[in-house]
């Protein structure tokens, strides 16, 4: 562990990565295989393609790749690093938890290495703990990590055609760094609301059962995803501007102040209507699900990656990261780039 230091204020993000699977998996591909079509996915979700990692590529072989692009943008090396910090609900095992995975094969030194659920907040969540332990000045470099690998746990019938054309594999990560400088991290809001639990869930494998997995809850697939699709819609486009005014009320900042929103990558529709709703120029809310399709916890930090390798965040630009997702949950971070 680093040295406490009294004068480390701020946490800023040093460096991203990600990184998605080779195999492109387009719409066409799954109307050959489920009743679905392309018209209605690009439709009700804006989605054209996402990725499926291969068969024996989990979750930490994703997150690597987007590690090291993290690490070599932010010029450090595994021995900088302080604490891991892994955001997933799709880890490679049930236990140990995937950070443990990435610090032994990425030799990183024995240092703390933790996971978290959190589902698509998961990444904002991570950020808040990040921002904690820099500010407090316990550490000086974190890795944050969100990474999914969700296809294996899909249902691509008919029956599971609802949740399984909107999600995705991928990694994205960032390190967080102390700064003493005027930037970084002003604030971060997490929420949480269990009484929707079962709107967006994976029952099986479950500790009230014994065995945790059966037989018959395989047969009646309660090991896969299910989600009430129109509820959480419901939900999400009243959260994420919610979340979005909270962050700008307690910084005494207008939406005018932002340059860009990155919003987890749930469905087009809802970025295009929480757009609505806050006003504003319609690229100000960064949209990459046409690519990626939903991929959870990975989602913000890869549209953070890909925006900043745009061009499209500047030094001292103010940018907002909100999620909203299974939980429910939600949550955002404004930061001053
Ligand atoms: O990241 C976590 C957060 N997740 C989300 O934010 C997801 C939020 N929900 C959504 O994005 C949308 O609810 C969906 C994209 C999942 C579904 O869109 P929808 O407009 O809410 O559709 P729906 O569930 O109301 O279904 C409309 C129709 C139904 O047919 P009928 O009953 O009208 O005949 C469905 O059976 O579309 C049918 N349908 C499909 N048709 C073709 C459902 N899934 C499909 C499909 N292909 N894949």
């Amino acid at each position: 562990m680093t040295q406490p230091r009294s004068d480390v204020r701020h946490a800023y993000i040093s460096g991203t990565g990600f990184f998605v699977p080779e195999k492109v998996v387009t719409n066409d591909d799954l109307a050959a295989i489920m009743d679905t079509s392309d018209e209605w996915i690009q439709e009700r979700t804006g989605i054209q393609t996402r990725r499926f990692a291969a068969d024996g590529e989990g979750t930490t072989d994703l997150a690597i790749p987007a590690v090291e692009e993290a690490l070599k943008s932010a010029s450090l090396t595994v021995d900088d690093i302080d604490l891991i910090i892994f955001a997933t609900c799709t880890p490679d095992h049930y236990l140990p938890g995937s950070g443990c995975l990435l610090q032994d094969r990425m030799g990183f030194r024995e240092i703390g290495a933790l996971d978290i659920r959190v589902q698509c907040s998961g990444f904002v969540y991570g950020l808040s703990i990040a921002d904690q332990y820099i500010k407090t000045g316990v550490y000086r470099n974190i890795l944050l990590i969100g990474a999914e690998a969700q296809s294996s746990g899909l249902d691509l019938s008919d029956e599971g055609r609802d949740v399984s054309v909107i999600f995705g594999d991928g990694a994205g990560a960032a390190i967080i760094s102390a700064t003493e400088e005027d930037r970084g991290i002003l604030s971060t809001h997490l929420h949480s609301e269990g009484k929707y639990a079962r709107e967006l869930w994976v029952e099986s494998p479950s500790t009230r059962n014994n065995p945790t997995i059966s037989t018959a809850d395989l047969e009646a697939g309660r090991h896969r995803l299910k989600m009430n699709g129109r509820e959480v819609f419901r939900h999400a486009v009243a959260r994420f501007p919610e979340a979005i005014v909270e962050a700008l009320q307690a910084n005494n900042l207008n939406m005018d102040d932002i340059t860009l929103v990155i919003p987890h990558q749930a469905n087009l529709r809802i970025s295009q209507m929480v757009a609505n709703r806050l006003g504003g120029p319609n690229d100000l809310i960064y949209s990459n699900i046409q690519k990626y399709g939903n991929t959870t916890a990975a989602s913000i930090p890869i549209a953070m990656a890909e925006a900043i390798s745009e061009g499209r965040i500047q030094s001292g630009d103010y940018v907002v990261l909100v999620a909203f997702g299974s939980g429910f949950t939600w949550a955002s971070a404004l930061i001053k780039w």
